[in-house]
């Protein structure tokens, strides 16, 4: 993990080898899904390290001992549409987990994110929240879609990405300071088409297979 506090880089052998079978362009979409989910949720374990437990007892067939609960509820919220290849993992891990969906367009003549669709769950405020979107690049998308969730009351986010680039990276730690990114990795650049460069090509497409 990075030295940075609010971006957390994984150095994991597992996720090492799950993002070169994702970025590979010989990769099948049956199998990128499954190694974009096995990503999605180590990068989970790493953004619920730190999250609180309470206390309870618990009889095993043998004895009483100690036993813990999560303290807050979680929220998933994936950025439509890529975001969803990462959602299912990190629900048969939390399957507890409530969903929301943020979806966002690019306006055509401001090149700004506008939002077409905001379902956020009631316990929002209450909850440790993971914005999912497997692509960090001009960090416009994520910038809003955290502004969105913090507009509806969420106070502990975190955005969980799998290639982020340092344009994204700067704009959105400029935007949402107290927002930590956990990423699998951090590529170089973005092209003049706003894909990250070497990145794994269109995350969406490559997951639903309509590239
Ligand atoms: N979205 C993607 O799917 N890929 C990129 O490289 C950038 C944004």
């Amino acid at each position: 993990m990075s030295a940075n506090a609010q971006i957390h880089v994984i150095d994991h052998p597992l996720v090492a080898a799950g993002l070169s079978i994702v970025r590979s362009k010989t990769t099948t979409p049956d199998l990128f899904r499954r190694h974009l989910q096995e990503i999605s949720v180590l990068l989970f374990v790493e953004a619920s390290r730190q999250w609180e437990t309470r206390a309870i007892p618990v009889e095993t067939p043998l004895a009483p001992c100690a036993g813990a609960v999560l303290s807050k509820p979680i929220v998933l919220v994936p950025i439509l549409r890529a975001g969803l290849g990462m959602l299912d993992g990190i629900q048969r891990a939390v399957p507890e987990a409530s969903i929301g969906h943020v979806g966002l367009y690019r306006d055509a003549e401001t090149l700004r994110p506008v939002s077409y669709y905001e379902k956020v769950p009631v316990n929002v405020a209450a909850a440790e929240v993971l914005l999912l979107d497997p692509m960090l690049a001009t960090g416009n998308t994520a910038c809003e879609a955290a502004s969105i969730l913090k507009a509806q009351g969420a106070r502990s986010i975190q955005f969980l990405c799998v290639v982020a680039c340092p344009v994204g990276v700067q704009q959105f730690q400029r935007e949402h300071p107290d927002v930590p990114i956990i990423t699998a990795a951090i590529d170089p650049e973005l092209n003049d088409h706003g894909y990250i460069v070497p990145g794994l090509g269109d995350a969406g497409d490559r997951y639903f297979g309509t590239g």
